[in-house]
């Protein structure tokens, strides 16, 4: 199987139901009501800041594809949904493109449609920094996101074995790349361990990529389709929990949640639990296959609508102040919690 085929399976997969699980752990967030918010939604106000990157609202759609015709023609509906709300966007992994320049189009595409958005450039952190540079150049990325996905390379019969080395290149990645380096889970989370890892290695920014949504492990699982490493299709930490560890690492770390985001409730209880940005990827990819990007900018706006209406309704004006809201974790996070001594 080529790795086009491969990254249009991956697609349609994500499409699948079975790759969403319905219940999320930020069900088991509580937000505390107040009656006297003292504000009102014409006073709230989106931009968030991303290190030095400055956003005019905190939605993200997360790393996808590329690389193929077919996912060229998602990447456009995609970036036009970015352009038109002012979404910052990912492109999927550019390694194919890297490899083979005529995949490159699938890519450029995302900045053609955007020339004055918030992109970012996406590879695995098992490539050169040469390629590195080279995937933030061919769509003038503002950033680069290298991505961490061990469990899904192992899960793939055709996937690497070996991950020694890869804190060495983000290190060199981070201080020598022009653009701020995001690292990136990929449905699988993180942990106090790996923070501490990544600001050792001078990393500022983060997306925690938790389990909860797009399921990588149920992908690959049904791509191989012989039924092994089925035990793992909830391995990983939630992206609720992958919050939690965040704060408790205390790192000076700027955090993206994402993994499962459903709706505007969870995205004030990631602002809540401290995250800059929120990123999505399978809804958006949904929209986009229920309706092109008509569908999704209707989708967007719809989410910072009932943004502001939430903010509103737990008193912030900036995202900042949904970290000043009491907050309850219940459930099977709160055990975790008490289990890894977090409070
Ligand atoms: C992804 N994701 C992903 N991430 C990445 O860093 N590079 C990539 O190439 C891809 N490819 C990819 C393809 C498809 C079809 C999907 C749905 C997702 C992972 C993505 O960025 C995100 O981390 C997870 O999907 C979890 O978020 P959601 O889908 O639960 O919102």
């Amino acid at each position: 199987m080529t790795r086009e085929q491969r990254k249009w399976q991956h697609v349609e997969l994500a499409l699948r139901a079975d790759a969403r699980p319905e219940t999320s752990d930020f069900d088991e967030v509580r937000l505390v009501h107040r009656s006297l918010p003292e504000t009102a939604v014409k006073d709230v106000k989106l931009d968030t800041a991303l290190g030095d990157l400055m956003l005019s609202h905190p939605l993200l759609i997360n790393a996808m594809t590329g690389g193929s015709a077919q996912t060229g023609e998602i990447n456009r509906e995609l970036a036009q949904a970015a352009a038109e709300t002012g979404t910052a966007m990912a492109v999927g992994s550019q390694r194919a493109a890297l490899v083979d320049g005529r995949l490159q189009s699938s890519f450029r595409i995302v900045r053609e449609m955007n020339p004055r958005g918030v992109i970012f450039a996406n590879v695995g952190a098992d490539v050169s920094l040469d390629d590195m540079a080279r995937a933030v150049e061919m769509i003038e990325a503002n950033a680069l996101q290298i991505h961490l996905n061990v469990p899904q390379e192992l899960i793939m019969p055709e996937g690497d074995r070996s991950f020694s080395g890869y804190l060495r290149t983000i290190e060199q990645a981070v201080t020598r790349l022009s653009v701020p380096v995001i690292v990136k889970e990929v449905g699988f989370g993180m942990a106090r361990e790996t923070y501490r890892q990544l600001v050792d290695a001078g990393v500022r920014i983060v997306d925690v990529g938790g389990r909860g949504g797009t399921n990588f492990a149920w992908i690959e699982r049904e791509r191989r389709g012989d039924g092994r490493y089925a035990y793992l299709s909830d391995h990983g930490q939630s992206t609720l929990v992958s919050l939690l560890e965040w704060q408790a690492a205390q790192a000076s770390l700027v955090c993206v949640a994402s993994g499962g985001i459903r709706h505007a409730l969870d995205i004030v209880k990631a602002h809540a639990l401290g995250a800059a940005v929120v990123g999505i990827s399978g809804k958006a990819l949904r929209a986009v296959q229920e309706g092109g990007a008509a569908r999704l900018i209707e989708m967007i706006y719809g989410e910072l609508d009932e943004l502001r209406v939430l903010m509103t309704l737990f008193g912030a004006r900036h995202l900042r102040d949904m970290q000043r809201v009491p907050l309850l974790v219940r459930g099977e996070a709160r055990a975790w919690c008490i289990d890894r001594g977090i409070d």
